[in-house]
Formats: structure tokens, C-alpha cells, sequence
């Protein structure tokens, strides 16, 4: 089992270029299944574990996927599989989406309960109730979800909560359904209008992306297209992170600095000079940072979940208390206890974190308990004394391309051993 070496106290200085976005080009290669009359190419694909898990699960359905550096071609022209079996299924949440994009265009499918990071409770009932609307019939036999649907039907349907799998599964599922689909209450997230974009590319014709109401005008059939995935948003905030902490200096390229607003407006907050131009965005860290009062985890453009975890360890430093409130996913705080191995001073209640800052950590043998947690511990490793040692990283590797060599390119300590 590998694990990560990081001996700290070496401000995070530098520059690098962001990754693209895991959580845009994973539907992305979900929606290339809908083309079949040619190649998708599609450019700047991290090379991550929930990726090539994703193209496996194409390659089982008859689908030809190469590589070459960060581009990916999508040939889905041959008869496509209905069927994703259980241990592919399991290997991650986002292969839910393959329902809608299979259902589109097979008028059935079979598939077993996703997997993923255990961020506490992960149903599936709007991304069912979302396809029963659209016509699908959904039965469940021995934890296999059947699905048909022999005509699916356009209608406006509403989300009780803006979850994002969710839109991205009736988009999909919508896009080739004769008359007009209206999809209310939808997830707002950046990579939902990365979505969009590349269907539109491919001939689909959807708007309103982005905002609470999409609109979804079926079309019969979609082509290839050319597509590049936007940044990774959750990366770019990790890298900020990393500098913020350990007292760095760092110019990040390939972000969107919109998509960063309320991550960037916290970390000002801290007292970081924060610096946002095209596609650039500059962060240089204070010498201790300030504490902050209170964040609330919200849906886009509420401040992102998956930046909780990271702003907690970093804030295990800050002078004086700082206080999170976690309202998207239950089990996010796990991480918590493993930041306390390194002498972090954090009290959980429920979906509150109350957190003292300590003037410094200590080096521990530290385990990562999901992707983002993962990410906490390396933030807390860089900046503490002496040497930390985070196991399970396989969680790590889910999400971030070339982490250790981006980190050491920034000044910082990292093996991989
Ligand atoms: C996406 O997960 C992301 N994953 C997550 O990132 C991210 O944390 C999350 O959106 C929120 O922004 C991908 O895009 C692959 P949701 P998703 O459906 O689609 C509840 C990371 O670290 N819900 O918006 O699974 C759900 O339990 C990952 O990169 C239902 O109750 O998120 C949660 O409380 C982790 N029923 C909330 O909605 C449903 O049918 C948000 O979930 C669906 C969701």
C-alpha cells in the first residue's frame, strides 16, 4: 500500500497550471456514449483513478477509448453495452450517470448502486424520481437497478434539492427526448454548464445552464465534437490551501477565478492577499493567518463542500477560533480526528466544527478517510513540525493529478513511497 512522506515547513512557493475539473469530465465521458455516428476528442482529461475507472467502465460497454496525454478520444459508433456490473459500479458515485446516458440511448439499462467516498448518507431518489418523470420504469432486484423506458417523454420537472448528479442524469437522459424538457431547482455547479457545453457541442440544444431553470429542447441525434473540460476548481482551492498555510507565495494558471469567488473571499478573510486576473489567480499568505467566523457549506455558489476539509485543516492554524458548519454531506468531519493526531484542537457537534487554532502542528501517522479529507491531512502535513506519514491514499488519488510532483516543484517535501 503506498503512502505519502511529507516533511513540513517549507512554504509553498511557485507557480503551476490547475488540472482539468474530475467533476466535469467524468459526465463528460458519461455524455460521449450519446454520440454514435463519430470521435469524441476531448482534451485536458487528468489521468486520476475515478478517470480511468470511468473509461473502464466505457471500454465494458463497447466503447474504444484512447489516450494521449490528457486528451481523450471517445469512439461509441458499435452496439453499446446496457450493463455495468457491480464492480465497476461500485467504484465510484459519478457512475450513477451512465443511467441517464445509457437509458438515452439504449431505452434501458442495468446497473448496481454507485460507490464513492463515504461522505455519510448517498441516495439516489431524485436521480430516480428525475427518470421515472421522463418516462423510465425503475425496478430494483437484488442491488440492480432495472431500467426501461421504451419512448421517453419531455415534461417540466422540478428538483426537490439542487443535487448535482441529478441534473446532470435528466440533462442526459433529456437531451435526445422529443419536445422541450424543463428542468427546475437545478444544481448550479460550474462543471453542470461544462456538461452543457459539451452536449450543445455535440448538437444538443440546452440553455439556461448555470442558473436554476434549464431548458432542454430534444434533438434527434448528436455528433462528435472537440471539446476541452474547464479547470478543477476543488484542485485550485487545494493548491491555495497548501501556500496559504504554510506562510507561500503562489500564482496558479488554467483556473476560472469566478468559479473560486467565495473560496478566494474567505481566504482574504484570513488575512491572504488574493490576486484574480483571466486565468490566473496569485495568493500570498500572511505570516499567521486569522480565524474565521463562520462558513456554511452550501450549493454553488454557496461555499463548495468538497473545499470544507481543506479550509479545516488550514484553519487548525489560524489565530484564534474559527467555526464551520457542514450542511451538504454528514460524514465530512471524519477528518477531524486525524488532524487531532497532529495536535489540531477541533470540536465536532453534529454539522458544527468549532476550531481553535494551535500555533503549530506536529508530524503523525495520519490516515485519509475520503478524497477531500485526504487532501486536509497533506495541507496539515505541509505545515506542521517534523514528519507526516498519510496512509490510504488511494483516496487521494481519485482527484488530484501529479500531486507530489506539483508540491515539490512548489518548494515542498513529498514522497510517495
Ligand atoms: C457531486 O456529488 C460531486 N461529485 C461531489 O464531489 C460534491 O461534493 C457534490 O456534488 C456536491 O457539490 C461529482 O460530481 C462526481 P449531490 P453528487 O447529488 O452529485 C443529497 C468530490 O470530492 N442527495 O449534489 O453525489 C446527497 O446525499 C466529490 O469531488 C439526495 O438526497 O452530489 C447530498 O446530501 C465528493 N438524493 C446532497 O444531496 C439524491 O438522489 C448533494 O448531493 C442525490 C443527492
Amino acid at each position: 500500500m503506498s503512502r505519502l512522506v511529507i516533511e513540513g515547513g517549507a512554504p509553498v512557493c511557485g507557480s503551476i497550471a490547475v488540472h482539468g475539473a474530475k467533476n466535469a469530465v467524468l459526465p463528460i465521458l458519461a455524455a460521449s456514449i450519446l454520440c454514435d455516428d463519430g470521435v469524441n476528442v476531448i482534451h485536458n482529461c487528468p489521468d486520476l483513478r475515478d478517470v480511468n475507472i470511468t473509461i473502464e467502465i466505457l471500454r465494458y460497454l463497447g466503447v474504444k477509448v484512447t489516450r494521449m496525454g490528457n486528451t481523450l478520444t471517445i469512439d461509441a459508433r458499435k452496439r453499446l453495452g446496457c450493463h455495468i456490473p457491480e464492480h465497476l459500479m461500485q467504484q465510484l458515485r459519478s457512475s450513477i450517470i451512465f443511467m441517464g446516458a445509457i437509458v438515452a440511448r439504449n431505452h434501458k439499462a442495468k446497473i448496481s448502486m454507485p460507490g464513492g467516498c463515504e461522505l455519510g448518507p448517498r441516495p439516489i431518489d431524485l436521480h430516480n424520481k428525475a427518470l421515472a418523470e421522463l418516462g423510465c420504469t425503475i425496478k430494483e432486484k437484488k442491488g440492480y437497478l432495472f431500467v426501461r423506458a421504451r419512448k421517453l417523454k419531455s415534461k417540466t420537472l422540478t428538483l426537490s434539492f439542487p443535487s448535482v448528479g441529478a441534473t446532470e442524469n435528466t440533462m442526459l437522459a433529456a437531451c435526445l427526448t422529443p419536445g422541450v424538457t424543463v428542468l427546475e431547482n437545478a444544481a448550479k455547479e460550474p462543471e453542470i454548464v461544462d456538461l452543457a457545453n459539451f452536449l450543445n457541442a455535440m448538437g444538443a440544444s440546452i440553455c439556461g445552464a448555470g442558473t436554476s431553470t434549464i431548458t432542454i429542447h430534444g434533438v434527434t441525434r448528436l455528433h462528435a465534437a472537440d471539446y476541452t473540460v474547464m479547470p478543477d476548481r476543488i484542485a485550485a482551492i487545494t493548491y491555495l490551501c497548501c501556500a496559504a498555510v504554510t506562510g507561500g507565495n503562489i500564482t496558479l494558471h488554467n483556473t476560472v477565478p469566478e468559479h473560486l469567488e467565495t473560496a478566494l473571499s474567505e481566504l482574504a478573510k484570513c488575512g491572504c492577499r488574493v490576486e484574480a486576473q483571466n486565468h490566473t489567480v496569485r495568493l500570498v499568505a500572511p505570516p499567521r493567518l486569522m480565524a474565521i467566523e463562520n462558513i456554511t457549506t452550501a450549493p454553488y455558489p454557496g461555499f463548495p463542500t468538497d473545499a470544507q476539509s481543506l479550509f479545516l485543516a488550514m484553519l487548525t492554524l489560524a489565530d484564534g477560533t474559527s467555526s464551520i458548519c457542514e450542511r451538504i454531506f454528514k460524514s465530512r468531519f471524519k477528518v477531524a480526528e486525524e488532524l487531532q493526531k497532529m495536535g489540531a484542537s477541533i470540536a465536532v457537534q453534529a454539522d458544527h466544527a468549532m476550531i481553535s487554532g494551535v500555533s503549530s502542528l506536529k508530524g503523525a501517522q495520519v490516515s485519509a478517510c475520503d478524497l477531500r479529507g485526504g487532501a486536509a491531512l497533506v495541507i496539515a502535513a505541509l505545515a506542521a513540525k517534523g514528519t507526516t506519514e498519510i496512509d490510504n491514499i488511494h483516496f487521494i488519488d481519485r482527484g488530484y493529478d501529479n500531486l507530489v510532483a506539483n508540491l515539490n516543484h512548489l518548494g515542498a517535501n513529498v514522497k510517495r513511497i
